[in-house]
């Protein structure tokens, strides 16, 4: 989070926490006895509002800073029940962890709950991202992209260009000055993951253009959690003159695409490339629309869609390594099960197929347990926009709700010990539960369009990782707020084996 001070922006700061105070004590309290009325006895959540303005956002971000940052739900659990109201970042807010309730607000899309993020957030997507908008559009752009992604064709084209990252990367570390420094994991992994999603948005490879469109990117996502104010000086200006700039890249890479396919019109029955080749070739039939999708849409949605895939695979590529340096017992079940594969593969003369990740169970167990514990998306946000009872509790409509799927993986009802990383619960449970006690990629219609993809990258960089090398990890810490990060980027030592 970027906080750089001057004048202008205690002003506006000034005058923007007025707003929220104006917002808490009118709006909000009158907004809440109305319901009551309207709703026939049926109630809110029960819960405080904690401090004037400031709500419970203090004791809501200092949960974040500790070990266990569900501490500030389960407080509140224990006194409210599952599902419990709270004022935080600005906002009245119901909190559900309670999975039946998740499950509701995930499957109701578009209807009767829909996005409803941090207005800096609102402001960097703006309103015809895959992320904010509903129905028809929203339906058709989901199909398309994982349509794509889950397609064997393009899994087994990305294992190859997966494979090709990752061992040069890997590479890299033994072709430093001194191999033996330690590097920064989180950083390395961004690496790998960046060139990746780049490749299978929009095809451009390692060079010029992509260090362009890695500068520009780091630049917008800075302003995903800032003050929302579009005035020169301010982060979130600075945020959207970047997104401006990779703007007018992509609309370039999009109109020339375009052109080549209008000339070309037979041979672009092939396989596509990428996101903007599948997003190009739609006719709208089957939303029966029978309109192609315009080409601004497509240059922004490109994107937008950089943000949910860009941090989220290198962080639990590198959390994984964490809890496996600190469990040398699932360690060494790891490499056992990825020395198997290797070794079969290479008295058969293969490559690792994207076929192979599925079969390998433990590592599976691996990824799903790491995203347990540390959940990059740990909770989802939704605004409802009429008045909704779930399970016996009242939604009021224009509340937000707050689904914490954290609060839901970190509960001993559902998981046994969840404090303790344990791959092997994943043998009983099944890597691939489709439980409502299982969400870190969502549910219902928003359902990550990259689950499969991002559990293909991380297997196959743990394959590569643990059947060449060894490595020792330096002291280090998980932050879950803002986002879930490793205090130190996790520095490791790496020795090839
Ligand atoms: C470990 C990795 C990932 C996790 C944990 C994750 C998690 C999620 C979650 C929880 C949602 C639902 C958000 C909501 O309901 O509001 C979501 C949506 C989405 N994710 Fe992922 N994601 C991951 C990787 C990726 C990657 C690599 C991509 C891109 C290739 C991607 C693209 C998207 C898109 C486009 C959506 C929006 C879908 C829609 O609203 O229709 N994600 N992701």
């Amino acid at each position: 989070m970027t906080w750089a001070f001057g004048y202008w922006e205690l002003i506006c700061t000034l005058l923007f926490l007025g707003l929220l105070f104006y917002k808490y004590l009118i709006v909000n309290r009158r907004g809440l006895k109305n319901k009551k009325e309207e709703s026939g006895g049926l109630q809110p959540p029960r819960g405080t509002a904690g401090w004037p303005v400031i709500g419970e956002t203090i004791e809501f971000i200092a949960s974040g800073y500790t070990s266990r940052p569900v501490s500030f739900m389960e407080k509140r659990k224990s006194i409210y029940g599952k599902v419990f109201k709270t004022h935080i970042l600005g906002r009245p807010i119901i909190v559900s962890t309670d999975p039946d309730v998740n499950k509701v607000v995930l499957q109701n899309q578009g209807n009767v709950f829909i996005p409803s993020y941090p207005k800096s957030v609102i402001e960097l997507l703006g309103e015809s991202s895959i992320l904010q908008m509903n129905g028809g559009l929203q339906k058709r752009l989901h199909a398309i992209v994982g349509g794509f992604l889950r397609s064997p064709q393009f899994k087994a084209r990305i294992t190859k260009d997966i494979q090709k990252s990752v061992k040069l990367t890997l590479s890299s570390w033994m072709d430093r000055e001194n191999p033996q420094q330690p590097l920064y994991l989180q950083d390395e992994t961004k690496k790998i993951t960046f060139e990746i999603l780049v490749r299978l948005l929009m095809s451009v490879e390692p060079g010029e253009d992509m260090d362009f469109l890695k500068r520009e990117f780091m630049e917008v996502i800075k302003g995903l959690i800032c003050l929302p104010v579009k005035l020169p000086g301010f982060r979130m200006y600075k945020s959207l003159q970047a997104k401006e700039r990779m703007l007018k890249m992509v609309r370039k890479i999009v109109d020339d695409r375009k052109t080549a396919m209008d000339k070309n019109e037979a041979k672009s029955s092939g396989m596509p490339n990428d996101v903007i080749d599948v997003l190009l070739r739609d006719t709208g039939e089957s939303d029966g629309t029978q309109q192609r999708l315009p080409l601004d849409f497509i240059s922004g949605n490109i994107i937008e869609m950089m943000i949910p895939g860009e941090d989220s695979v290198p962080m639990i590529m590198t959390l994984a390594i964490k809890y496996l340096s600190d469990n040398p017992t699932a360690l060494a079940c790891l490499v056992d099960e990825n020395d198997k594969l290797k070794k079969q593969k290479d008295e058969l003369g293969e490559e690792y197929a994207w076929t192979d990740y599925v079969s390998l169970e433990f590592t599976q167990g691996v990824i799903s347990e790491t995203l347990r514990m540390a959940n990059i998306i740990n909770a989802i946000w939704r605004k409802a926009l009429e008045d909704v009872e779930i399970n016996g509790y009242l939604i009021p409509k224009g509340w937000c709700v707050l689904a914490s799927l954290t609060s839901v993986h970190m509960d001993e009802e559902n998981y046994a010990n969840p404090d303790e990383f344990d791959p092997w619960r994943w043998e009983k449970i099944g890597a691939s539960v489709k439980s409502n006690k299982f969400t870190p990629f969502g549910g219902g219609q928003r359902l990550c369009p990259g689950l499969e993809f991002s559990r293909l990258e991380i297997s196959i960089f743990l394959h590569h990782l643990v059947t060449t090398y060894t490595w020792v990890a330096e002291e280090d810490q998980i932050v879950y707020f803002p986002t879930v990060k490793t205090r130190r980027k996790l520095p490791i030592i790496v020795t090839p084996r």
